[in-house]
């Protein structure tokens, strides 16, 4: 999802080469070498990921293989051909026991298996490549894969009431603006700004957050569903392989900071997906 909305936007300004799971399975370090000595990138960046939370549970080694060894093979790669990195990483690898949002320098705890590798995939990118960039994000929403709000409308055609979790909270992120404030990360890093003033972690979702139900309101609002009935739940209800974290929402000033553009609202962001997509 995040890949091709990347593709899409960079190759705008840029030459991208994008490639799918087919074209480099980042487990394998020969295969990652390869590409950099075939396309030698001044920038690689990972957006691939093993993403199914509760599919990491039931294959931890594979989760490991695809969430901590492929960012390091491309780390390794990216080292040794001078070339900046930047890696996608998730609100996840928190704990969720904070009241306000996280920020970068927060301590990162994660509670299930796709947060802890995804952790371990940063530490060995920072371990690996001094020129590196690191952005979590959170509850991502877009083209091209099942995600929250396809759920919801897809469910609301056959369902009465829905029942959501109205006690887990993050920030609704739409993979367009991801890739457009990524975008302009990049743009720095090629621009008079100095690419060192850059390397380091950052947050990145739309600004504010909610919880699922509040979430699946301004969805059926936006989607001008008005005939099924939202009922709150409690997560202890619904029967995840995987434990969740509570509140997990991203601090996004730094970026905003290093930009000057802060992220839109989700609400709004979340309301054009609708309109492109669904109406
Ligand atoms: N989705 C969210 O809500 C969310 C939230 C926070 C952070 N993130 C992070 O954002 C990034 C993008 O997420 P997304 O939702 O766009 O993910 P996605 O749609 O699930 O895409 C992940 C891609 O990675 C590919 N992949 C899996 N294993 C691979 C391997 N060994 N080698 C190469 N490619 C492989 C998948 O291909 P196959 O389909 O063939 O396996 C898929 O195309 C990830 O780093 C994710 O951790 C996502």
């Amino acid at each position: 999802m995040l890949g091709a909305a990347l593709a899409e936007r960079l190759s705008r300004e840029y030459k991208v080469i994008a490639l799918g799971h087919i074209e480099c399975d980042i487990t394998d370090s020969k295969r990652v070498a390869g590409i950099f000595s075939r396309y030698r990138p001044w920038l690689a960046l990972n957006a691939a990921a093993m993403t199914n939370v509760d599919a990491c549970q039931e294959d931890p080694e594979k989760a490991r293989a695809v969430n901590a060894k492929g960012p390091y093979n491309i780390a390794k790669a990216a080292g040794k051909h001078n070339a900046i990195v930047i890696q996608i990483s998730t609100d996840y690898i928190f704990s969720g026991r904070k009241d306000k949002p996280y920020q970068e320098n927060d301590y990162a705890s994660a509670v299930n298996i796709y947060g802890e590798t995804k952790l371990e995939g940063e530490r060995l990118i920072r371990k690996t490549v001094k020129k590196h960039i690191i952005i979590r994000t959170s509850w991502l929403f877009g083209k091209g894969k099942d995600n929250f709000i396809s759920s919801i409308i897809r469910r609301s055609r056959k369902e009465k009431v829905l029942r959501i979790a109205s006690d887990k909270y993050s920030s609704p992120t739409y993979a367009l603006d991801l890739a457009r404030a990524i975008s302009e990360i990049i743009n720095l890093i090629d621009g008079s700004a100095g690419p060192d003033k850059v390397y380091g972690t950052y947050h990145i979702s739309n600004s504010g957050y909610c919880s699922w139900y509040e979430y699946a309101q301004v969805i059926l609002k936006s989607a001008k569903i008005a005939r099924v009935k939202l009922e709150p739940i409690k997560m202890g209800q619904i029967n995840f392989k995987a434990r969740r974290p509570v509140f997990s929402a991203l601090d996004n000033s730094k970026y905003s900071r290093l930009t000057g553009k802060p992220p839109r609202k989700w609400q709004t962001a979340v309301k054009e997906y609708i309109e492109r997509e669904y109406m």
